[in-house]
């Protein structure tokens, strides 16, 4: 295997997981490299489902290292529990590392994503409330924690008497929101030292690096989404982080040269979950079908998520900014009843008739922006069991065709299940 970057192509939860447990068969060492406890990813191996947030998605291979890179944000009660949870369903840890870099979810970064999102009120972005903004906006205003620090005391020490007077200030004077003492982040701070200790790599760099250079296989996990990304999302309702195929280099401490594929993951349509702009959004019944059949409800937070069909130019814009070089195709089986399946192929300004076939990134105009749409007819057949190219219905393949041609990108992998093995690789020669 290339060393690949898995990237979810659209809002998130794309399939991701399942495409990195699968990839991760051929990997020696899996990275999740940015996002924190917002990532909700579901890897489903002989019927048995794992839902994880923090731990990568290659985990349930004993004999493979799954590291919580530098890129990352660990909420550690949550991590704590999800480890627990793999420990007493028989999934060994032993060769989970954590990066000494990430950078730590206090409790008062909780508190901050949800009082932010109520002041924003209409305006909110609908986040995860897992503190995730406040924690990577700490980082870069240099107010955070990393977990290497929870090992020096001294060091701790001086950065929580420097930091805290300035966040107690915010959630008092601003939020009034209770504040915390120095004794509670610090018996926090020793809680979370000693339980993570076995984990954390002082070395990783070291580690990754001599492994890289030795030939072993890199696979990288990216959370969230290209549209979600900081930069190149739908601005600002996206997550703090850069998942786009860029984002592994910065967050798992391997250059660009240790990259030599990203896999963008697209659902066979769209959804998003929170606020924000969506031109291709369903509220109609094939809408409620489409939620419906791919059980469209969001691991981390349990919300509905919001339906809509293949959107080209935003698709377009995602391989581009996202680096994308290859595409995972993921639940095509969605639409095995459905008669008429649409791909949205540019957009029309109401106001003035002007098509767009690329993506517009100014989120303002997407308020006149009405989708126009291709159809397909649809093959009403299960798909589920169907193991390779040359079996899929015609119909499907010409689907598969249209969008291969119009991305400019092969589609190396349709999936049309959740378990490991609902999955077809298309080779070089099969259209
Ligand atoms: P991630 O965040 O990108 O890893 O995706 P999620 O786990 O949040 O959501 C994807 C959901 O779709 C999960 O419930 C998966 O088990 C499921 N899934 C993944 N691939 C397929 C597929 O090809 N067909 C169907 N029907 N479900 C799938
Ligand atoms: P996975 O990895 C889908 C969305 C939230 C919200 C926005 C900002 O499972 O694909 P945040 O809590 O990150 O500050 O929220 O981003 N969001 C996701 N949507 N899948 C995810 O992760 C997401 N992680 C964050 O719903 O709109
Ligand atoms: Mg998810």
């Amino acid at each position: 295997m290339d060393n690949t970057v898995v990237v979810g192509a659209q809002w998130g939860d794309e399939g991701k997981a399942k495409i990195t447990d699968l990839l991760a068969q051929d990997a020696d060492i899996i990275i999740r490299y940015q996002g924190g406890c917002n990532a909700g990813h579901t890897v489903v191996v002989n019927n048995e489902t794992y839902k994880f947030h923090l731990i990568p998605s290659g985990i349930l291979y004993k004999d493979k290292i799954s590291v919580i890179g530098s890129g990352t944000v660990i909420n550690p009660p949550v991590l704590e529990r999800e480890m627990d949870e793999l420990k007493k369903r028989g999934v060994k840890l032993s060769n989970l590392k954590i990066s000494h870099l990430a950078h730590i979810t206090m409790p008062y970064h909780v508190d901050l994503d949800g009082a932010d999102e109520k002041l924003l009120g209409k305006g909110k972005i609908g986040t995860t409330k897992q503190g995730i903004g406040p924690t990577y906006a700490d980082k870069m205003a240099r107010l955070g924690f990393r977990i290497e620090d929870l090992y020096d005391f001294e060091l701790l020490n001086d950065k929580i008497d420097k930091v805290l007077p300035i966040k107690n200030a915010i959630l008092d004077k601003i939020y009034c929101l209770p504040k915390y003492s120095k004794d509670e982040i610090l018996a926090f701070c020793r809680k979370y030292a000693k339980l993570f200790e076995p984990y954390v790599d002082f070395e990783l760099i070291k580690y990754l690096n001599e492994a890289y250079r030795k030939g072993q296989k890199i696979l990288y996990e990216g959370a969230q989404g290209v549209m979600l990304d900081i930069n190149y999302g739908t601005y600002p309702y996206v997550t703090s982080s850069n998942p786009v195929g860029g984002g592994a280099c910065v967050g798992s401490c391997l250059g660009p040269k240790a990259i030599d594929e990203v896999v963008g993951v697209f659902k066979a349509y769209i959804t998003r979950v929170g606020s924000g702009p969506f031109i291709t959004e369903l509220l109609d019944e094939d809408g409620d079908k489409l939620q419906q059949i791919g059980k469209e409800v969001g691991v981390t937070t349990g919300r509905k998520r919001r339906c809509g069909w293949f959107d080209l130019p935003l698709a377009k814009y995602s391989v581009h900014v996202g680096g994308i070089t290859s595409i995972a195709l993921t639940k095509i089986d969605v639409f095995d009843t459905f008669d008429k399946i649409k791909v949205c192929i540019s957009y029309m300004d109401k106001r003035n008739g002007q098509i767009y076939d690329y993506y517009p990134t100014n989120i303002k105009l997407h308020e006149h922006l009405e989708p126009i749409y291709q159809e397909f007819d649809g093959w009403k057949c299960p798909t589920f069991d169907i193991k390779d190219y040359n079996s899929l219905p015609k119909n499907m393949k010409e689907y598969l065709t249209y969008l291969e041609a119009n991305l400019d990108t092969k589609i190396s992998i349709i999936s049309v299940g959740p378990n490991r093995d609902q999955t077809i690789f298309k080779g070089k020669n099969e259209y």
